[in-house]
């Protein structure tokens, strides 16, 4: 894992979406997997205004997003689809013949996880995955727990995530979906790279599990330790437990 640390949130966003921006313009038919979540929005932000500045074009690239609730509306406020309509698919120059979403209302919830699976074969892979991480490191939807789960697959939430997701249901944790769709452990491993961005001082603690902890499937991000090319941005809050070699006794 590459870590690079940033003096600010808005200094780690800018980065990341630079790395995401120059990635697509040297391949413009780029494969990217969106995460939503707060610790993106500033990323999508940059991209906008690097696509409405500086030129940089969506129009070849084509999107899958990471992961969505289940029984809402592709257009309920709180959909990831809605998500990434609003901070970053309206306002660039994406095909949307090239821009997935997994149906969180799909009659069969399992077909809907074996066609997500399909399509993104048939794209090819994925090239580049931007992730968040949960306070309990999951990434995507897939939770800390006895197993984790390879490909995309249903997902009962805990109530930490619930709650840590209320804010776009209103601010009510009830009113968040009890199960989601994610795509699996083995779909983001396969990525050909992958850009993970942390934030703030509550996700020192995952960030030093997952870049330093062993690996575990209570802490499922640990898992991007196996894989070849991930790209870490930090904000110094974030990157907090990293620096002493015994955080636990400092
Ligand atoms: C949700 C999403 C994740 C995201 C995580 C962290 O649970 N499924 O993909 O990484 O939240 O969100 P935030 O960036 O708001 O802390």
């Amino acid at each position: 894992m590459r870590l690079q640390v940033f003096d600010s949130a808005t200094a780690t966003a800018k980065a990341a979406a630079d790395r995401v921006a120059a990635t697509l313009q040297a391949d413009p038919g780029l494969v990217i997997g969106l995460a939503s979540g707060r610790t993106p929005i500033p990323v999508y932000a940059e991209l906008r205004r690097l696509h409405a500045e500086n030129g940089v074009s969506f129009s070849r690239a084509v999107t899958f997003s990471l992961d969505e609730f289940a029984g809402i509306d592709a257009d309920h406020p709180g959909s990831f689809h809605s998500f990434l309509q609003q901070h970053l698919l309206a306002a660039v120059d994406l095909d949307p013949t090239r821009v997935h979403f997994l149906n969180g209302q799909a009659a069969d919830l399992d077909a809907e996880c074996d066609r997500y699976e399909r399509i993104i074969a048939d794209a090819g892979g994925i090239d580049l995955l931007v992730l968040g991480i949960g306070v309990n490191g999951h990434i995507g939807f897939n939770e800390p727990g006895e197993t984790l789960a390879a490909r995309t697959h249903r997902v009962v939430l805990h109530d930490a995530t619930r709650d840590d997701n209320a804010a776009r249901f209103g601010g009510n944790p009830a009113a968040v979906p009890r199960e989601a769709l994610s795509m699996g452990m083995g779909t983001i491993l396969k990525a050909s790279a992958i850009v993970l961005i942390a934030t703030g001082a509550h996700k020192a603690a995952c960030i030093e599990q997952a870049v330093r902890g062993p690996l575990t499937t209570r802490l499922p991000a640990s898992f991007l330790q196996t894989h070849r090319h991930v790209d870490v941005y930090l904000d110094r809050d974030a990157a907090s437990r990293l620096s002493s070699p015994n955080p636990e006794r400092g």
